[in-house]
This record gives structure tokens, sequence and C-alpha cells, in this order.
């Protein structure tokens, strides 16, 4: 069952850039055939990288994740999950080919929307919005870990996390972390350029970082410029995937 959320943080009278979120479970071993080839409504690029990562459970979640975003992009663009391309936005930090994803030929007229994914554990999120956006969702990481984290953060949010207890370090870390990785991904610069450059315990100069309400165990949050009031929709399902068009009738 679906028990879709819907919140907006704009005054009255103001207009509403709407999101669509999708906070999602991987069922074990979906979309990806055991020790079979890839499935065929991934395109070359994703082929290639889901032939290069080394553990099944990790192909298992990527081909999910790109399952999900083909299907939430497909059924915003009116077509089958196969048929939405993808580019990659220039790098703004270098001008290489590693910037934000975005949608390629989208063939429906007008702008095609923006959409960010990420992937953690069993779980996906994936938004969709008229305006730039990123998403993050994180799984709580060990205290070892955040151990190890924590002296590359922006000296700031070290101060904020220092001296919590361990349960509220690995929570905190992980809502600061997605944070992190939102803006990151907005931005289209990669983790390097927030890592300790930026503080994200209050609002980023120009953008507006929420925190959404994530299953237990995960946090989850996402960025948009701060010139954009959202109306959010969060879904905990997958939309029905668009059908695959009907072949073209063979000319006699
Ligand atoms: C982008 C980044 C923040 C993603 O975080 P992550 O913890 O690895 O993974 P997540 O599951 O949360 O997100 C992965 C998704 O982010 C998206 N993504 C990747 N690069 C992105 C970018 N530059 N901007 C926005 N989104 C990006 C993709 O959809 C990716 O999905 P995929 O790997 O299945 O294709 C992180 O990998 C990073 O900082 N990479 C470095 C980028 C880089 O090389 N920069 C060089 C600057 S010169």
């Amino acid at each position: 069952m679906t028990h879709d959320l819907k919140w907006s943080d704009a005054p009255p009278g103001e207009v509403l850039d709407p999101v669509g979120i999708w906070i999602v479970r991987a069922p074990a071993g979906q979309r990806l055939p055991p020790g079979g080839a890839p499935p065929d409504w991934l395109d070359e690029k994703e082929r290639s990288r889901l032939a290069s990562i080394p553990q099944q459970a990790g192909r298992e979640a990527y081909a999910f994740a790109h399952w999900a975003l083909r299907s939430v992009l497909g059924s915003s663009l009116g077509c089958s999950p196969r048929s939405v391309g993808f580019l990659r936005q220039p790098c703004p930090g270098c001008g290489g080919a590693h910037g934000r994803p975005a949608i390629r030929d989208p063939d429906q007229g007008g702008e095609p929307p923006e959409f960010s994914m990420s992937h953690s554990g069993d779980h996906v999120a994936i938004a969709v919005a008229e305006a730039t956006i990123g998403i993050d969702i994180e799984s709580w990481p060990t205290p070892e870990s955040v151990a190890g984290y924590l002296p590359f953060l922006h000296p700031k949010e070290q101060q904020w996390l220092g001296g919590r207890p361990e349960d509220e370090l690995v929570r905190d870390f992980a809502r600061l972390w997605t944070r992190k990785e939102a803006m990151a991904k907005a931005t289209g610069q990669g983790m390097a350029a927030v890592m300790n450059r930026l503080d994200l315990t209050g609002q980023p100069l120009g953008w507006r970082v929420r925190q959404l309400i994530a299953p237990p165990g995960y946090e989850a949050s996402f960025a948009v410029p701060a010139s954009v009031h959202v109306a959010v929709t969060v879904h905990e399902e997958l939309p029905e995937p668009m059908p695959e068009p009907e072949p073209e009738p063979m000319r006699a």
C-alpha cells in the first residue's frame, strides 16, 4: 500500500515547484537474473557500469536503482523505462563528463524534468522536479566509520557533532552526510567540493536543504535552489511502468 506524504515549505501565495520523491525498498534479487546477461532495458553505459561491480549484491542494488529511476522518469515523460535516455552534464568544477545526470532527447517538447538518484543498502531515493535538485539516502554508518570520516568534515560540523553519545552521533552524522551529498549532487560538483569546504549545519548560501522522513536506520535529504518553494509528495512505491511502444506494423 502507498502512503503518499504531501507537504510544502511555501509561505501563503508563493508559487510552488512540485517535487516528487520516491523512497523505495529494493526486494532482493529484483531486476537482475542470477548469473545471466544484464537486463536489456539498461543502456550501454549502465551495462558496462553494472559489469564493473564486483559483488552480486551490489549489482542487484544497481540494477534495481536504475529500474526504479527509469520507471519514475518514464512515467513522468510518458514513455517506457527502456525508452528513457540519459546524458551527463559537464562537471562545473573541471568540465569533465561526470556532472549531473540529465534526460536526453525526451522527444516531448519543452524542458525535461530535473532528477537526482541515490542508493544505500537496500533503499533507493529518487527526486524529480522542475528545478535543479539533489537527493541522498544513507544507512546509519558504524561508529568506526563515523570516526574515520569526522576529521574530513568542515570544522564547524566537527564541532556540532562533538561530544554526542554514540547512538546520536551515528544518526546525526548520517543526517549531515545526506545534506552534504544532496548538495554535492544538486551542484554536480561531487563530494570533494563540499566535504570540508561547506558547513552544512545550517543552510548554505543560495540553497535550501531539507531533511526527509526516512525508513528506520536511514537518513535522507534533498537540496534545491533557495529561490524555490517546494510542494513535495513522497511515495513509497514505484509507479506502474509505462508499456513498451507497439512494434511498427510490417509494410507489404
Ligand atoms: C556523486 C556522488 C556524491 C554520489 O554519491 P555516492 O555515495 O557515490 O552514491 P549515491 O548512491 O548516493 O548516488 C549515486 C548517483 O548519483 C548520481 N551522480 C553521480 N555523479 C553525479 C554528479 N556529479 N552530480 C549529480 N549526481 C551525480 C548518479 O545518478 C549516481 O547513480 P549511479 O552511480 O547508479 O549512476 C559521489 O560519487 C562523488 O562525489 N563522486 C565524485 C564525482 C567526481 O569525480 N567529481 C570530480 C570533480 S572534478
